[in-house]
């Protein structure tokens, strides 16, 4: 684990109650991203993880994470392309089997959306921010629950 570590009790990390538990986590970009704080809580209390990065051009911030989370399952996933996610879910079924939590901390807005106000959203930023189809539910429902 990194040099800052998280705040759980001590009682917490010692009952490694997620242990044997299996655990995807989508949207680390880096050290500071949400789902990166929550992969490493999962760790500490005992689960194992499947890491995810956004493309090739993010997989150099993410893999060294994923290698310090010892995460044995590191896969592309842009939920955006048709596909990705499925087959993020077949290599999990393929190396564990089933899946017992699957979180995920996506976020995007397009770059000028980032500037004005939320009533002046464009449509595409819209569409992203209130359709969520970076969570394509068929998918989901096909995930490899126990
Ligand atoms: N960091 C904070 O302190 C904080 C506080 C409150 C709320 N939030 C909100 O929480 C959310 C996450 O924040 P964060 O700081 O972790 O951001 P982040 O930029 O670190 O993480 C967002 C992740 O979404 C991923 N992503 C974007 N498009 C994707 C796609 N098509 N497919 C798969 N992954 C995709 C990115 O690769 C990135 O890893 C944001 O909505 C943010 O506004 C953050």
């Amino acid at each position: 684990m990194n040099d800052h570590p998280t705040k759980l009790p001590k009682a917490a990390i010692q009952s490694r109650i997620l242990h044997g538990k299996r655990a995807l986590v989508i949207g680390i970009a880096n050290e500071q991203s949400i789902a990166y704080g929550c992969a490493r809580v999962f760790r500490e209390l005992g689960a194992d993880l499947a890491v995810t990065y956004l493309n090739e051009k993010a997989r150099p911030y993410v893999e060294p994470l994923a290698k310090e989370l010892g995460a044995p399952i590191f896969v592309p996933c842009d939920v955006a392309q048709s596909g990705q996610l499925e087959a993020v879910f077949q290599q999990i079924r393929e190396t564990w089997g089933s899946l017992d939590i699957a979180l995920h901390s996506i976020a995007f807005a397009p770059k000028e959306d980032l500037q004005g106000r939320l009533l002046d959203s464009s449509g595409e930023g819209s569409r992203w921010r209130w359709t969520s189809p970076a969570t394509p539910s068929s998918a989901w429902r096909d995930s490899p629950s126990p």
